[in-house]
C-alpha cells in the first residue's frame, strides 16, 4: 500500500532530515534565483536617473561621513510614514545606489524626499551650525566641508564601476564626467549646461550650492545630492494617470 512507504521515512529520522533538506532547498531555490536578476525585481519608474557626477560626489561624502548611522531613506508605507514625509519610497528610488542608503536607525529625521524641501542656504547653514536652526540638535557639525574641494578628478572610476553592476552609464557620461560636474556647480546662470541637462535631463539642480562661486567644495557636492533625494519620480503627475489614485 502506498501509505507503507511513508511510514518508512517517518521512522527513520536520518532520511526523513535528508528529505526536509531536499525539500527546503528546492523552496529555497526557486524563491531567491530570480532575485538575482535586478531587472524582474524592480519594475523601473519614469523619472529615475542614475547620479550625476556632482550628485555621485555628494553621495560619497554621504558615506564617507556616516550620515546613514542617523538617518534613514526608506519612507514605509505606513500612514504615519507618509504624512510626515511623502509619498513611500519606491524599490526603483534606490535601484542605483550601490550601496542603498536605507539604513536602519533614525536619530534624525528620514532623509528620502529632502531634497526641496529647504533651500540651499538652509542646508549649508544647518549642515555647518545644526544648532544655529534647530537649538535642540544633536546632528554634528559639517563645517570643514566648505573648505574641501571635492574629489572629482577620480569620480568617472566610480562611474565606470557603477556601470559594470549595472547602472546605465555610457561612454560619454564618463568621458564628460569631470567637466559635467564642474558644470552644475558653477551653475546655469554662468556656463552651459546644455550637455549636463542633455545626459541627465533638463531637471538637474544646476547651481552654486555653497554661496562660495571661487571653490568646488564638499559642501557643493553633498547639497547637490541632498537636493536631488526624493525628486526624481513625479508622484503628481503619476496621481493623475488613470488607475493609480
Ligand atoms: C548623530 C546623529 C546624526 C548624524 C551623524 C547626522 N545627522 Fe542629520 N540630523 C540629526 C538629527 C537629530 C536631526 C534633527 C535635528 C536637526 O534638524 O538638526 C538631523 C537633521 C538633518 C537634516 C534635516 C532633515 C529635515 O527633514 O528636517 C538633514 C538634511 C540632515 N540631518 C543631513 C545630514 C547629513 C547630510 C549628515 C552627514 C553629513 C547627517 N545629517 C549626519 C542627526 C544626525
Amino acid at each position: 500500500m502506498k501509505w507503507m512507504k511513508h511510514d518508512k521515512l517517518e521512522r527513520n529520522s536520518l532520511l526523513l532530515s535528508g528529505f526536509i533538506i531536499v525539500t527546503v532547498l528546492i523552496g529555497g531555490i526557486v524563491e531567491i534565483v530570480p532575485l538575482f536578476r535586478q531587472e524582474t525585481v524592480i519594475e523601473p519608474v519614469e523619472g529615475v536617473r542614475p547620479y550625476t557626477p556632482l550628485e555621485l560626489a555628494g553621495y560619497n561624502i554621504y558615506v564617507r561621513e556616516g550620515c546613514y548611522n542617523c538617518h534613514s531613506q526608506q519612507i514605509r508605507p505606513l500612514r504615519d510614514e507618509v504624512v510626515r514625509y511623502g509619498h513611500y519610497s519606491l524599490a526603483a528610488e534606490s535601484m542605483y545606489d550601490h550601496p542603498f542608503q536605507w539604513g536602519s536607525k533614525r536619530t534624525g529625521p528620514d532623509l528620502a524626499r529632502v531634497g526641496g524641501k529647504y533651500s540651499d542656504e538652509w542646508q549649508v547653514a544647518h549642515l555647518k551650525e545644526p544648532r544655529d536652526l534647530v537649538p535642540e540638535s544633536i546632528m554634528p557639525s559639517y563645517e570643514f566641508l566648505l573648505h574641501r574641494a571635492a574629489k572629482l578628478h577620480d569620480i568617472h572610476n566610480h562611474m565606470k564601476s557603477l556601470a559594470a553592476v549595472g547602472v546605465p552609464y555610457g561612454e560619454e557620461h564618463i568621458k564628460m564626467a569631470r567637466k559635467d560636474a564642474t558644470a552644475q556647480a558653477i551653475g546655469e546662470a554662468r556656463t552651459d549646461t546644455s550637455g549636463l541637462q542633455e545626459r541627465y535631463g533638463d531637471n538637474v539642480n544646476a547651481r552654486d550650492f555653497d554661496g562660495n562661486p571661487s571653490m568646488i567644495s564638499e559642501m557643493d557636492a553633498l547639497v547637490a545630492y541632498l537636493q536631488v533625494l526624493g525628486t526624481m519620480v513625479d508622484f503628481e503627475a503619476a496621481k493623475n494617470v488613470e488607475g493609480n489614485e
